[in-house]
């Protein structure tokens, strides 16, 4: 089977079918993931919080992210794979983000990296004009933007008519304008779902949105979410498997049979001694 493609993608995109995406950190994550059927893996930073045991993504670093991406492209085949670039790996030079970037199709195997945009954010819609010119394809990220989780205050919806800092009408204008710094993508995070349909009908490339709404081209989830592992529950998520119970379950009866001597029988063991 050859790797999803950004044709392949558009394709299913311009016949109206909705494009699935989910996260995967490792290779073993990745591989059922993959073997399901997505089109797109998300190394996302959101391994910070659910794979790296940080309390939330700021201090996830370039070689985690770096060595989380590359295991996901070793354990998969089929699913196009977008690499979260971590907080402050691009955006302080416009030379220190490319060589980031880069690293994460040159050394790690990614297809493409994705980055956040704050609502009119200059800066990284010039990274995002940079890279594609270098042939680096970058997906944008706008509306709940977790790195920048101080300036915003908390996890709030963005795009409320309320909030002066991000109004419906800056996330419209900058998914356009990261569109035309030419990013393939653009992903929609926590946004009324008013302000997801305008900016999917505002842009010509395909919408991905996490809790914000149906009128999207595309869903993205933590798969931790998904499957119940170890993840802190997100209202718009939807949990469709409890492995934290399942793990628990089994580990508990490993315990519980090695203290007993029911594990290992002869069954077990190369070339048993039989005694008596
Ligand atoms: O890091 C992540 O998982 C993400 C998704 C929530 C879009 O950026
Ligand atoms: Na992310």
């Amino acid at each position: 089977m050859s790797r999803t493609t950004i044709p392949d993608l558009y394709e299913k995109y311009e016949g109206g079918e909705p494009l699935t995406m989910l996260t995967a950190y490792d290779a073993s994550i990745a591989r059922q993931v993959d073997a399901a059927g997505v089109d797109m893996i998300l190394v996302g930073d959101s391994a910070g919080d659910n794979h790296l045991g940080y309390d939330d993504t700021l201090p996830v670093t370039l070689e985690e992210a770096l060595s989380n991406t590359a295991a996901v492209v070793r354990g998969t085949e089929a699913a196009f794979v977008v690499a979260d670039l971590p907080f402050l790996t691009y955006g302080t030079s416009m030379a220190e983000s490319v060589e980031n970037a880069g690293r994460f199709l040159k050394e790690a195997g990614a297809d493409a990296v994705k980055l956040e945009t704050a609502p009119y954010g200059e800066t990284t819609i010039e990274i995002v004009d940079r890279l594609t010119e270098l042939g680096i394809p970058v997906q944008g990220h706008v509306g709940l933007t977790p790195q920048r989780r101080n300036e915003i205050g908390g996890a709030y919806v963005q795009g409320r008519d309320t909030d002066t800092s991000s109004p419906g009408e800056a996330l419209v204008d900058t998914a356009r304008r990261l569109e035309e710094a030419g990013a393939f993508s653009v992903v929609l995070e926590t946004v009324s779902e008013g302000v997801g349909r305008e900016v999917t009908e505002a842009v010509d490339v395909p919408t991905i949105g996490i809790g914000s709404g149906r009128y999207v081209d595309g869903q993205v989830l933590v798969t931790n979410d998904v499957l119940g592992l170890g993840a802190e529950p997100y209202s718009l998520s939807k949990q469709y498997a409890d492995l934290d119970s399942e793990i628990r379950d089994a580990v508990e009866r490993y315990v519980d049979e090695v203290e007993s001597g029911e594990f290992p029988t002869r069954d077990n063991a190369f070339d048993p001694v039989d005694e008596g």
